[in-house]
């Protein structure tokens, strides 16, 4: 039987690479998003696939998108917790709790959400793969806004928790964390506003970084793939960076004089 794998925020970015790759890979897969346009091209481009409109703030549109798999599929091997947004900016003094619990919806919450339902059908069937999308941000301060590191954070700390609830069913959870990656989610569009911020986040992974450069989204999906996969089978409630080394350390290409007897340096 066809292995099957749904994905959230499977539309745009990190999940589309995912999607792409796992069907690649032979897996029948649901693209699940609210992006319906974009979503409905993807799951036409991949050989079996399927988009379903759902809201991950949405419980109930979790509950009717993983039964359509059910029915159509007969079972949920893997769970793709991916959609997220940047959410609220600014200071802590202007946060209101409107923008926070809207952020923390997406952001945290979803995953929640989506790795409660699919537990309980892989919990069932005594087998499964649930992979969290959280960030570098929430291993690090400095590399977001507040609420998204707030939320990551939660997301890492969640996953290892249920990891250790569901090994006992042949259920495994882990989550990827990403460095800087080159996807809409930094301005929500693609147009010019988008390159002069990917130029600057560019610019910046040049500074400190081992690998000085960006990400691609299908560095990240190879992490989720792995994770989603049997060839992962010995690895629960990890959340593995895939940063090109930011979270290593900082790199120092200007070095201070004092550095350069011990560090690593370039020139
Ligand atoms: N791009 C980065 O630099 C980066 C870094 C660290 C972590 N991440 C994480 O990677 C994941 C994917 O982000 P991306 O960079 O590919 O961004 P993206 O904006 O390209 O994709 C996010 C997707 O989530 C969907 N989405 C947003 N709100 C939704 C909702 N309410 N219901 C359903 N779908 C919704 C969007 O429509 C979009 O398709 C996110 O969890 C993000 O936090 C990204």
């Amino acid at each position: 039987m066809k292995k099957t794998a749904f994905v959230t925020g499977g539309a745009s970015g990190i999940g589309a690479a995912t999607c792409r790759i796992l069907s690649k890979t032979g897996y029948r897969v649901y693209v699940a998003d609210i992006q319906r346009e974009s979503g409905q091209i993807l799951a036409q481009e991949l050989e079996d696939a399927v988009f379903l409109e759902v809201n991950v703030r949405n419980e109930s549109d979790f509950e009717k998108g993983l039964a359509q798999v059910i029915t159509e599929s007969n079972q949920l091997d893997v769970m793709v917790n991916n959609a997220a947004i940047v959410g609220t900016l600014g200071p802590i003094s202007s946060l209101t709790v409107e923008q926070y619990d809207l952020s923390q919806e997406i952001i945290q919450r979803s995953v929640v959400l989506g790795t409660k339902h699919a537990a309980k059908i892989m919990q069932t069937q005594k087998l499964g793969s649930i992979v969290n999308v959280a960030s570098i941000a929430g291993l690090l301060g400095g590399y977001s806004p507040h609420t998204y590191a707030a939320c990551k954070a939660a997301v890492i700390q969640f996953t290892k928790s249920v990891a250790l609830e569901l090994a006992e069913d042949n259920v495994r959870v882990n989550a990827v964390c990403p460095g800087a990656i080159a996807t809409p989610i930094h301005t929500g569009t693609t147009g010019p506003e988008w390159r002069q911020t990917i130029k600057k986040v560019k610019e910046s992974c040049a500074d400190f970084q081992a690998i000085p450069r960006m990400g691609e989204p299908s560095e990240i999906a190879e992490a989720v793939v792995w994770l989603a996969s049997e060839k992962s089978s010995y690895v629960t409630g990890q959340a593995l960076a895939v940063d090109g080394g930011a979270t290593a350390g900082k790199i120092w290409r200007e070095q201070p004089e004092f550095f350069k007897s011990f560090h690593p340096v370039r020139s």
